[in-house]
């Protein structure tokens, strides 16, 4: 896999802690696919040594952007936070497989949590413009307003969308799996694909199977190679055994994966 010298273009506070940021890297933005993600050195030397991943948030082929949602939660997101356009970053990707196209049918759910909105827009938009015929049906769950991110970027591409936050701050009061509990019941989906914290995939896993509906669900872990070398990033499969989310992954089928032992 080559290394990629990808020039940061744009780097904006969009909410606390959370920046989106560009690049250009033209061979990424042609190549990338939704749910893909790129491998990140997050600072000019090797320390921290190892790359942070991140979902392909959306690509620009005409202008050889990509974009990235990141989210600061410790000492590799604070630096790439805080890097300036004209800064150069060192980039491994597109990596691991995508979304899997939709099974017949007329619309599909997209379920966010939080930053795991991020593929869903590449997501949202390749099923519009590839697949023009599905409804996309789109949640976005955060804790609250502020951290409620991407939800125009998301809406923008959905036919339907749905915002739920934890303290009622905007949209429903709830989470994002409640959404998808209602929609469900009254809905004929094609799949669902989700895309945030264990918790909520664990329930969106399970909803779709009740409601004989396909899941398929974008896992985030903490990568070392990215290229399925090392095994640092393995999460439990179904029936035993494990699969790695950088190259198995990070998208699975919902019944891949051993749910007990994946969300404790
Ligand atoms: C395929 C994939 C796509 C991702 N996409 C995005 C994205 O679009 N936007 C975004 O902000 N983040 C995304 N992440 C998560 C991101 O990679 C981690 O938040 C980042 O690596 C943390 O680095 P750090 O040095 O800041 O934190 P660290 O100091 O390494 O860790 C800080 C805290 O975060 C936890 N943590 C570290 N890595 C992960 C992880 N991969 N998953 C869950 N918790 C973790 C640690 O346990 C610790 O509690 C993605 C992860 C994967 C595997
Ligand atoms: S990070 Fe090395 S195998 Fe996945």
């Amino acid at each position: 896999m080559p290394h990629i010298s990808a020039r940061l273009t744009w780097n904006e506070e969009i909410g606390p802690g959370h920046h989106l940021m560009a690049a250009h890297a033209p061979q990424i933005a042609a190549a990338a696919r939704p749910g893909q993600f790129l491998h990140v050195r997050v600072g000019p030397t090797h320390d921290p040594l190892l790359r942070r991943p991140f979902s392909v948030l959306r690509v620009d082929e005409a202008s050889g952007q990509v974009w990235l949602l990141v989210k600061v939660v410790g000492r590799g997101t604070r630096l790439l936070a805080g890097m300036a356009p004209g800064a150069v970053l060192d980039v491994m990707g597109p990596l691991g497989c995508g979304f899997p196209e939709p099974p017949p049918g007329e619309e599909v759910a997209l379920v966010a949590g939080g930053c795991g909105v991020a593929p869903l827009i590449f997501w949202a938009d390749r099923i519009q413009t590839t697949f023009s015929h599905i409804r996309v049906v789109s949640i976005l769950g955060a804790a609250t307003e502020d951290v409620m991110v991407c939800w125009l970027d998301l809406a923008a591409r959905s036919d339907e969308f749905y915002a739920t936050t934890e303290d009622g701050s905007a949209g429903e009061r709830g989470l994002a799996s409640d959404a998808l509990r209602g929609l469900l019941a009254r809905r004929n989906f094609a799949a669902v694909y989700a895309c945030g914290p264990r918790g909520m995939l664990k329930v969106c896993a399970e909803l779709a199977r009740g409601a004989g509906v396909p899941c398929f669900v974008a896992v985030e872990e903490a990568m070392a190679c990215g290229v399925g070398a090392c095994l640092g990033c393995v999460v439990p499969a179904a029936g035993g055994g494990y699969l790695r989310v950088c190259s198995d992954g990070p998208v699975f089928a919902a019944e891949a994966l051993d749910w007990e032992a994946l969300a404790t």
